[in-house]
């Protein structure tokens, strides 16, 4: 490890553990919130290359362009139902996806009003200014930085890729017929994990998951997600969320069988399960609920229309028209090669959902005519 990351990781987790001296124990939740977004220290706060072949994982949108395209004809079907729209990103990563969803709208001559992104990170912002600034000029000034989503009613839509698997979760077991919330102390400058009942309003939320699980089961979900659905679609007026992630829907994701839950870290391409090691180097994150998603959407106002896997949603949105063999043969195996890892079952292609939920206008949306609802 190079002595730089080793300076970030020992600050980063000298910081963790001097706040539990200070305070108390700490929930997993805070945990690692402070392991991925604290200033100028957390995975995605201090400037490491995480995206891409040479990062830690690769995103669909970093994969190459098709992803986007076939969002941009989707999109396009709702901007043109809209007065000045406003597509809103959040978590935009290096700004691919904007990059290229910006060129295959301005292509199709829908364009929308204003690019919006929302980013935690000060880090990634700056890194998506430096790669949008290459955009010819009519589409990088429609594209700004906002610290929070739109303070003023908005028409629009509004996207994330592989966000809400970065919020972070609360861990909890089933013990004794209760819930119990996995909080961490410190013993001899070292994590150490403990089990406490949970705050009511939080075993609230719990139970209205009504699972049924066995004695020491152990999973993850996301208390603050009906907070987060809210405050990202308070100001749409009119039109479209959508959010693609992995994960299932709630009776595959606490199956009896997935007793350990679905938290996963990344670092160099590598899976593990270990949060605790590299503290600041690798990413964290777990699958998603997407049944919650979509009863955060309801509870929202919004009109959830369409549950399906990226690979079906890609297919229905058309990625085929973009592959030609009659093109320079290069071009057509690379795009070929895009697609494979796109769509296909063993590859992000069932791992990968998408849902997408309607405010104020049609609600045929392309992409979704192999909706999956007997799976949320
Ligand atoms: C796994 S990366 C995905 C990046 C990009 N969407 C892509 O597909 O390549 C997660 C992104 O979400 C951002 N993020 C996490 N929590 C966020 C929040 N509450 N609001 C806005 N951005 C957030 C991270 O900083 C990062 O840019």
């Amino acid at each position: 490890m190079s002595e730089t990351l080793l300076q970030i990781n020992q600050a980063l987790q000298h910081k963790i553990t001097s706040e539990i001296k200070q305070k108390g124990a700490i929930s997993f939740a805070q945990f690692m919130a402070m392991a991925l977004y604290e200033p100028g220290l957390g995975y995605y706060s201090a400037g490491l290359n995480k995206l891409g072949e040479e990062g830690d994982f690769i995103t669909a949108p970093e994969l190459g362009s098709l992803f986007a395209r076939c969002h941009a004809t989707v999109f396009a079907d709702v901007l043109k139902q809209l007065r000045h729209p406003v597509l809103l990103e959040l978590g935009a990563g290096t700004g691919q996806f904007c990059f290229d969803v910006l060129l295959a709208l301005d292509e199709l001559q829908v364009l929308p009003e204003q690019y919006c992104i929302v980013e935690i990170s000060a880090d990634l912002k700056q890194v998506q200014q430096q790669n949008l600034e290459q955009l010819p000029s009519h589409l990088r000034d429609r594209i700004q930085w906002l610290d929070r989503p739109p303070e003023n009613k908005f028409d629009g839509i509004l996207f994330a890729n592989e966000v809400i698997d970065a919020l972070p979760v609360e861990i909890f077991r089933c013990h004794q017929q209760k819930y119990e919330r996995l909080m961490l102390s410190v013993k001899n400058d070292s994590l150490m994990e403990q089990w406490q009942v949970f705050p009511e309003s939080m075993n609230a939320l719990l139970n209205d998951l009504k699972l049924d699980l066995p004695d020491g089961y152990r999973s993850e979900f996301l208390p603050q997600l009906d907070a987060w659905v809210q405050a990202i679609t308070a100001n749409l007026k009119k039109g479209m969320v959508m959010l693609v992630d992995y994960g299932y829907g709630r009776k595959t994701y606490y199956h009896p069988q997935r007793n350990s839950g679905t938290l996963v870290c990344q670092r160099r391409h590598q899976a593990n399960f270990n949060p605790y090691q590299d503290i600041g180097l690798q990413d964290i994150t777990a699958f998603v609920d997407f049944t919650a998603v979509a009863e955060s959407l309801e509870l929202a106002g919004m009109q959830v229309i369409g549950y399906t896997t990226q690979g079906d949603f890609l297919m229905d949105a058309g990625i085929n028209q973009w592959l030609n063999p009659d093109d320079d043969y290069a071009e057509y195996y690379k795009l070929v090669s895009e697609m494979k890892q796109l769509v296909l079952p063993e590859e992000m292609g069932e791992k990968f959902k998408t849902i997408a939920a309607v405010k104020n206008i049609k609600s045929t949306i392309k992409g979704f005519s192999n909706n999956r609802w007997n799976e949320l």
